[in-house]
C-alpha cells in the first residue's frame, strides 16, 4: 500500500469522525447515542414546569430573574441554562441532583424552598439523569447574571435552612404502593413530585412547610391561599372540591384548561399553559385517577349543590330571574357587566365561558380568587398556541370595592349557590395587594 493511499484513508476517517462527531455533539436531542435521554428530559422539564419560575416575562427561557415574594422579602429565580459563568454549566450530574432534590447549590449554599425541592425530592434517579441531560445539552446557554435577593440581613442568612431541611425535608424518592394500580402510582409520582401541585394547593404551616407532602396527610391538596389566589381544594368535597368531577373532566381540564365545571385562571393558567397541556394522555389520566382517589379533606359546607333549573316564569322573564333576591344591588351590576358572558342562569357557555352556578371556586368560603379575577381579570389561556377567545375582563378601573363585593355576593347566593357574602373590606385589601408597582 502506498503512503498517499494511507493518507487519503486517514483524511477520510478524520472527516468522517469530524462530521459524525459534530452531528453527535451539536444535535444531542436527535442523536441515537443518548437513547432519547434529552427528549425525555425535555418532557420531564415540562411536567416539572421549570420554565414558569426560571424565566422572567419577556426573558430568555431558563435564564432566571423572576421575582418571587417570600414572607421575608423578594427573591429571584436563578439562571439554570448551561452557561458556565452565570448558569449551571459547571454542575456535575451529582451537583444538579443535589440542588433539585435537596435544595443545595453547587457551592454548598442552601436554596430557599420557593424552589420546590421538597416536592422534587420524590423524583427518581432515571428521571433526574434525563433532566440533567436536557439542561446540559438541550437548553441554550444564556449569559445573564443572577439577581441578589431583597431579603435584608440577618434574615438573608441561609444556614437556618439546614435546620428547616432537617425537620421538614423528606429525602426519600417516591416508592410505589403495591396495593395500588400502575396508573394510580404514576399519578401519585407526578402529582407529589415533578408536578409539585402541593406547592400551591396544600396549606402551609408557620414555618412555610407544606402541611402534608402526600395523601397520608389530611391537609394534602385541600386548598390554600398563595400569591393572592386561592388554589382550589382538589380533594373529594362535593361543593368546594372535585367531588362532582369525573376523572375524564379532570384530565380534560389539565390538557385544555377548561371543562363543563370551570375554566383555569390566575396562577393555574401558567400551569396549564407551560406544563400540564404537554402531558401525554396516559400521564394526564394517571394524575386524574390519583387525585380522584383523594377523599374529601374538609367537612362539607352545607348540603350538596343541586343543579339550578329555572321554572317557566323565570325562563319567560330573564330580568325576573335576576331580580331574585329582590332589590339586591349585585343583581343590577351582574346584569350590566357579567350577564352577557356568564348567562342569566349562571351557566356560562362551558368550556369557553366559565359557569358560575355550582362552580367549586364560587362555593369556596375563601373569596380570594373570585375577588382577584374580578379586579384583575386573568392572563389568557394558550392551548396549542391558540389564545382563549373571551378571557375574563379586568374590572379594576370600572367597579369600586363595594360594587365588586355586591356582585360577588349575588353570584355566591344565586342559582342554588350558598356561599358566604363578600365583604368590601376584603376587596379593598386585595386591590392594594395586587396594585401594579
Ligand atoms: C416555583 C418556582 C420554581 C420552580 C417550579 C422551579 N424552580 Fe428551580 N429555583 C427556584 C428559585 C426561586 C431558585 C433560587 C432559590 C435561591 O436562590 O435560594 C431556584 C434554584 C434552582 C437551582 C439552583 C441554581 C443555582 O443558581 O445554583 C436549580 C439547579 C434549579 N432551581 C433547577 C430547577 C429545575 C430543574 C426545575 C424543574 C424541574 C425547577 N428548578 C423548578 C424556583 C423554582
Ligand atoms: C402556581 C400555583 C399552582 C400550581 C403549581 C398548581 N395549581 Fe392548580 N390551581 C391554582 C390556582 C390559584 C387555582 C384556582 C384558579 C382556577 O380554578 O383555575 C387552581 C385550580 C386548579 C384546578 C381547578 C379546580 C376547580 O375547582 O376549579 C385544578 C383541577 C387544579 N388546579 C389542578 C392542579 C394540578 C393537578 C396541579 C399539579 C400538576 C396543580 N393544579 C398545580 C394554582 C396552582
Ligand atoms: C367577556 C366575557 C366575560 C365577562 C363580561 C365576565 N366574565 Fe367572568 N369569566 C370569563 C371567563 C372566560 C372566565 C374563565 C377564566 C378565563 O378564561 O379568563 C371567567 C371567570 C370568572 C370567574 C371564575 C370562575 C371559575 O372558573 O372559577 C368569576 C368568579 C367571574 N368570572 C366573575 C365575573 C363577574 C362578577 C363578572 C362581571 C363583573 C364577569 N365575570 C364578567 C368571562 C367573562
Amino acid at each position: 500500500m502506498n503512503s498517499t493511499f494511507i493518507q487519503a484513508m486517514r483524511r477520510a476517517a478524520l472527516t468522517f469522525l469530524y462530521v459524525f462527531g459534530i452531528a453527535l455533539f451539536s444535535t444531542p436531542a436527535l442523536s441515537q447515542g443518548d437513547g432519547g435521554l434529552v427528549t425525555r428530559g425535555a418532557y420531564l422539564a415540562k411536567a416539572g414546569d421549570c420554565i414558569a419560575c426560571h424565566s422572567a416575562p419577556g426573558g430568555k427561557p431558563f435564564a432566571g430573574g423572576l421575582p418571587m415574594a417570600t414572607p421575608m422579602g423578594r427573591i429571584y429565580s436563578t439562571n439554570i441554562t448551561p452557561d458556565a459563568k452565570h448558569g449551571i454549566g459547571t454542575y456535575s450530574e451529582a451537583d444538579f441532583i443535589r440542588a433539585v432534590r435537596e435544595g443545595v447549590a453547587k457551592d454548598g449554599h442552601n436554596l430557599y424552598p420557593a424552589m420546590p425541592y421538597p416536592s422534587y425530592a420524590k423524583v427518581g434517579d432515571a428521571d433526574m439523569k434525563a433532566l440533567y441531560a436536557y439542561f446540559m445539552r438541550g437548553v441554550a446557554p444564556v449569559a445573564q447574571p443572577n439577581i441578589v435577593s431583597d431579603i435584608p440581613w440577618p434574615l438573608n442568612m441561609r444556614w437556618p435552612l439546614k435546620f428547616w431541611n432537617m425537620v421538614f425535608l423528606d429525602k426519600k424518592p417516591y416508592e410505589s404502593r403495591p396495593d395500588k394500580d400502575a396508573s394510580w402510582n404514576r399519578g401519585a409520582y407526578l402529582v407529589q413530585g415533578l408536578g409539585h401541585c402541593g406547592a400551591c394547593h396544600t396549606p402551609r404551616g408557620i414555618a412555610f412547610q407544606e402541611k402534608a407532602s402526600d395523601d397520608g396527610g389530611h391537609a394534602f391538596l385541600s386548598g390554600a391561599a398563595v400569591d393572592n389566589w386561592f388554589a382550589s381544594n382538589l380533594t373529594g368535597n362535593t361543593n368546594t372540591g372535585l367531588g362532582r368531577w369525573s376523572e375524564e373532566d379532570l384530565s380534560v381540564f389539565l390538557r385544555t384548561g377548561a371543562n363543563a365545571h370551570a375554566t383555569a385562571f390566575g396562577s393555574m393558567t401558567d400551569v396549564i399553559n407551560n406544563s400540564t397541556q404537554a402531558l401525554s394522555d396516559v400521564d394526564s389520566r394517571a394524575i386524574a385517577h390519583y387525585i380522584k382517589s383523594l377523599p374529601a379533606a374538609r367537612a362539607e359546607e352545607g348540603p350538596p349543590w343541586k343543579p339550578y333549573k329555572p321554572n317557566a316564569t323565570d325562563l319567560k322573564n330573564t330580568a325576573g330571574l335576576l331580580r331574585r333576591p329582590a332589590g339586591h344591588p349585585g343583581a343590577t351590576i351582574y346584569t350590566t357587566y357579567c350577564l352577557h358572558c356568564h348567562g342569566a342562569d349562571g351557566r356560562g357557555a362551558a368550556p369557553w365561558l366559565a359557569p358560575l352556578a355550582g362552580n367549586p371556586n364560587v362555593l369556596e368560603p375563601n373569596p380570594l380568587s373570585l375577588i382577584n379575577v374580578t379586579l384583575n381579570g386573568t392572563r389568557p389561556l394558550m392551548i396549542g398556541g391558540l389564545q382563549a377567545a373571551y378571557p375574563m375582563p379586568r374590572y379594576h378601573p370600572v367597579l369600586d370595592d363595594q360594587q365588586i363585593a355586591d356582585v360577588l355576593t349575588f353570584v355566591r347566593g344565586n342559582w342554588n349557590n350558598r356561599a358566604p357574602a363578600v365583604d368590601a373590606a376584603e376587596v379593598t385589601k386585595l386591590r392594594k395587594a395586587t396594585a401594579q408597582p
